[in-house]
């Protein structure tokens, strides 16, 4: 599950709040009351929900807590002419406060260029669309970037279900409390486990899985900046632009550049 952390935020009063807290543990108590709500409140509110929760943050989102009635959009200003990936963060995916928080983390960590590329783009797709995240945003970059890089978005979303201890990654403890110790993910994402498991590539997807574990931290201060070269270097900039190059994936950037146009 995606933590909204503002919506979090608001419902202890403020960050401050959550720094107040002396220890991990009652961070980690006021984390999984917010959780427990919310999906007591997506649940119950189900029928009454405008928007499906599958739809991207572009498109509407849950409001506050999850309640039935959307969250307002935000204003959305055009973009360039021929926008770059950097002009897609700028323009609509700000804040990206948690893919950012997960390549800092990685970057941080000494990982390489393209794991860290990958950690800051595993989730970016969820302005677009939330279901199945892993494999639309794996498809979106795919013209973008190299093979390893998409791979590794397209699997984390299933590893994300299923512990490594070689690499310091549980099934988090929490999702045992908040989903019920029987949870059983779709068949589907089990395969797609089994398949990557077995991949040479299997690290590239894990290491994202890793470093989204660390994202949630309310102190670390974060920006694009430290990131610019490393997309200049792994990210294929199309000259007419994002969305305008005519590639298999362009109508999915555009959807982000128009949002609003109804057909
Ligand atoms: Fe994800
Ligand atoms: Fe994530």
């Amino acid at each position: 599950m995606e933590i909204d952390r503002r919506a979090f935020f608001a419902s202890l009063g403020s960050a401050a709040v959550v720094h107040a807290l002396p220890n991990d543990e009652e961070r980690a108590e006021a984390l999984e009351h917010y959780m427990t709500d919310l999906l007591d409140q997506q649940t119950s509110a189900n029928e009454l929900a405008t928007i499906r929760r599958g739809a991207g943050d572009l498109f509407g989102a849950p409001g506050p807590s999850g309640s039935a009635t959307p969250r307002p959009l935000r204003q959305l200003e055009r973009m360039p002419e021929r926008p770059t990936l950097v002009d897609f963060f700028k323009y609509r995916f700000a804040p990206a406060t948690h893919v950012l928080q997960s390549a800092t983390d990685a970057m941080r960590k000494g990982e390489k260029e393209e794991t860290i590329l990958a950690c800051l783009m595993h989730d970016v797709v969820l302005n677009l669309i939330k279901v199945d995240h892993g494999w639309w945003g794996a498809q979106m970059i795919e013209p973008y970037v190299s093979e390893k890089v998409s791979w590794a978005i397209r699997h984390h979303q299933a590893l994300r279900f299923y512990p490594d201890s070689s690499v310091g990654y549980e099934y988090p403890e929490l999702y045992n409390r908040i989903f019920g110790k029987d949870y059983v993910p779709e068949q589907y994402i089990k395969k797609t486990y089994d398949y990557a498991r077995n991949h040479k590539w299997y690290m590239e997807a894990r290491m994202i899985t890793v470093h989204d574990l660390y994202a949630f931290q309310p102190d670390m201060k974060v920006s694009l900046d430290p990131f610019i070269d490393i997309i200049g270097r792994h990210f294929k900039q199309p000259k007419e632009g994002l969305g305008f190059d005519g590639s298999p994936t362009a109508h999915m950037w555009r959807s982000m550049i128009f949002p609003d146009h109804p057909l």
